[in-house]
């Protein structure tokens, strides 16, 4: 996600701004930019900060200004996309973390009313609104500011400044962080208290809905209505490497507790709940070509991969397409067979994989639609594709995807929602599975509140040479995955398998020391799943079991039991695959391993 970064006091604001990116960094970005009062113009670059430090030199005077890191979610990594942004006056100068649901009405508005846009942003039309709102208000900054804030919808965690108004920051609050910092005779404001510490320990924190006006006077909080609020300042207790991961010890942990507000930001504005519809923006202009598919291959390596035979599966019962997923490394090297009516549909997070790249490239060259479910925006595989749906689910800073995994599954279920209610599912059927996407953030809350049991189970299965995860259906592809992140980050062999295969060869390998992973939620192949877990105790296996909660009965069939909300059968890995990464990385944290950078792995595989 954006980092926002602000000051004004009476020190040279350039050098702090410069040293807070360099603190937010840890968010993940793709550009920056800062702005001081009295420049004429923001200094941007796409890259690291660096890039912006070499930019500025020594040239920016003021004791003020905004600053901002950018992780792209519309327009992709671009100067002209990095913030600062600013209006047609160059005089409005902004910062912005989140996401402006309603831009592009917006947008349409103001370029008929005759702005000229810079970027391909949603949050550019801030400042365009503002300015429009000051020459109806005769030039009042502060009330444009407010009026504009009002109108739009979507998620914001802002910095604004005025040129004519040197020293004066202002600030809001809307779905994003801000924090401001209290310094002597100076102030900060920030997306989080990281670069904010480096100067003061004293904070007050906004809420949603209220703004902030800033000098190094002091500042005031209100509503965007104008109504004064106090706020007792509070003291920050961590350290600063603490708060580089919101407190946590390792980003792997971190991103996993994000999941509720990944599912959240993956469904965002494309539910229709009472018409059971899904509304994915990315596919509106291949709508129709995608009522005619009979056929979608889905490619993706590792975690992807795993994702898309989950895909699969709903795609199949649920939007009645015949669905196959392949390897990148493989698919990119078959004879392809493909005709008019196949579409290929690249899974990835980095939007960057090469062998992923590869498959779709030679989906291309035999003329076949491409569509892409991509986390990184602007990136090549987004880029190639000829549409595709982002998982906005922020930067995955851990090599072992967690959140991503879990986002894919989120969109690969609204990828079926929208060909399903294209075709044959009934708008009663769309609408069940909507509303139980909407309960999706509460259910993971649920497990991640139990988490300490699940270490618990961790430390004490967590020295096995080998480990066993079983599923079947749709929680077959989420015995690969958890079988894949404990190899990842334990180096624990870990074998992932459907459970039907035991008999198949599978049990042979089943003693005392080879313990299993069983999911077994209530659904259509529950009974199964215990016929199973059976056969492996009988071996003297030793049988973890992940069930639905108030399944008592899985008890006499398990050595251990962790439970998880009921949901959808389409919809339980969603649910069934975050006890496994916690399992996962409560072993690795046990063993001591580097669980963010797990050895010989990398984030993007972008060589084959
Ligand atoms: C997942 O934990 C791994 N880090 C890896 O398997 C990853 O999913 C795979 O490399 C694909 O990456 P992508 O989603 O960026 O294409």
């Amino acid at each position: 996600m954006c980092g926002i970064f602000a000051y004004t006091g009476d020190r040279r604001a350039a050098g702090i701004l410069i040293d807070g990116l360099r603190v937010l960094e840890y968010r993940g970005y793709d550009s920056a930019g800062i702005y001081t009062a009295g420049s004429p113009l923001a200094v941007r670059a796409v890259g690291t900060v660096r890039n912006v430090a070499e930019k500025v030199g020594g040239r920016l005077i003021g004791t003020s200004g905004i600053a901002h890191t950018r992780w792209a979610t519309h327009g992709g990594p671009s100067e002209k996309n990095a913030h600062p942004h600013t209006d047609c006056s160059k005089k409005i100068w902004m910062v912005h973390n989140g996401i402006i649901e309603n831009y592009k009405e917006l947008r349409t508005r103001l370029a008929l009313h005759g702005h000229v846009f810079a970027s391909e942003t949603d949050s550019e039309v801030l400042v365009h609104l503002i300015e429009e709102h000051m020459r109806a208000l005769g030039n009042d900054f502060e009330q444009a500011v407010r009026t504009s804030l009002k109108e739009v919808t979507g998620t914001y965690g802002l910095a604004f400044m005025h040129a004519d108004n040197p020293g004066v920051v202002m600030t809001a609050r809307m779905g994003s962080p801000i924090v401001i910092g209290i310094g002597k005779g100076e102030y900060f404001v920030a997306s989080d208290p990281t670069p904010i510490l480096h100067h003061t320990k004293d904070v007050v924190y906004l809420n949603d809905g209220e703004f902030a006006v800033i000098s190094k006077e002091g500042y005031s909080i209100s509503t965007l209505d104008n109504a004064l609020i106090e706020r007792i300042p509070s003291t920050i207790e961590w350290d600063i490497d603490d708060v580089k991961k919101g407190g946590f010890e390792h980003f792997m942990l971190k991103e996993t507790i994000e999941e509720p507000e990944v599912i959240l930001n993956a469904i965002r504005g494309r539910l229709v709940v009472d018409e059971g519809l899904a509304r994915l923006g990315g596919l509106r202009e291949v709508a129709d070509q995608l009522a005619d598919i009979k056929r979608l291959v889905i490619v993706g390596c590792g975690s992807a991969y795993y994702a898309g035979v989950v895909g699969k599966y709903m795609l199949e019962e649920y939007a009645g397409i015949p669905a196959e997923v392949e390897v990148g490394s493989e698919l990119r090297y078959r004879k392809m067979l493909f005709d008019k009516e196949t579409a290929v549909l690249a899974i990835s997070q980095s939007g960057e994989t090469a062998d992923t790249l590869a498959a779709i490239k030679e989906a291309q060259r035999k003329g076949v639609m491409t569509l892409g479910i991509v986390n990184a925006v602007g990136s090549t595989i987004a880029r190639e594709t000829d549409a595709g749906v982002y998982n906005h689910a922020g930067p995955e800073m851990g090599v072992a995807s967690t959140k991503a995994f879990l986002s894919q599954l989120c969109v690969l279920a609204l990828l079926t929602l929208f060909l399903g209610r294209q075709r044959g599912m009934s708008a009663v059927m769309g609408k069940r599975i909507a509303e139980e996407m909407l309960l999706l953030p509460g259910k993971v809350e649920v497990i991640l509140n139990a988490r300490e049991k699940i270490r618990a189970i961790a430390h004490k299965y967590g020295h096995a040479r080998d480990f066993l995860y079983i599923g079947r259906k749709y929680n077959a592809p989420i015995a690969y995955e958890g079988a894949l992140k404990l190899k990842e980050v334990s180096y624990i062999h870990a074998e992932g398998y459907g459970a039907g295969e035991m008999k198949h060869g599978p049990l042979a390998m089943i003693d005392e020391a080879f313990p299993t992973l069983a999911i077994a939620p209530k659904d259509s192949v529950y009974e199964k799943m215990i016929s199973n877990m059976e056969e492996i105790r009988a071996r003297k296996g030793r049988v973890i079991a992940l069930a639905t909660e108030g399944d008592m009965n899985i008890k006499e069939h398990a050595d251990d039991v962790i439970y998880m909300p009921k949901t959808l059968e389409m919809l339980s890995p969603v649910l069934s695959v975050v006890p496994l990464q916690l399992f996962a990385y409560y072993v690795a944290v046990m063993r001591g391993f580097n669980v963010d950078r797990p050895r010989n792995l990398a984030k993007s595989v972008t060589v084959e």
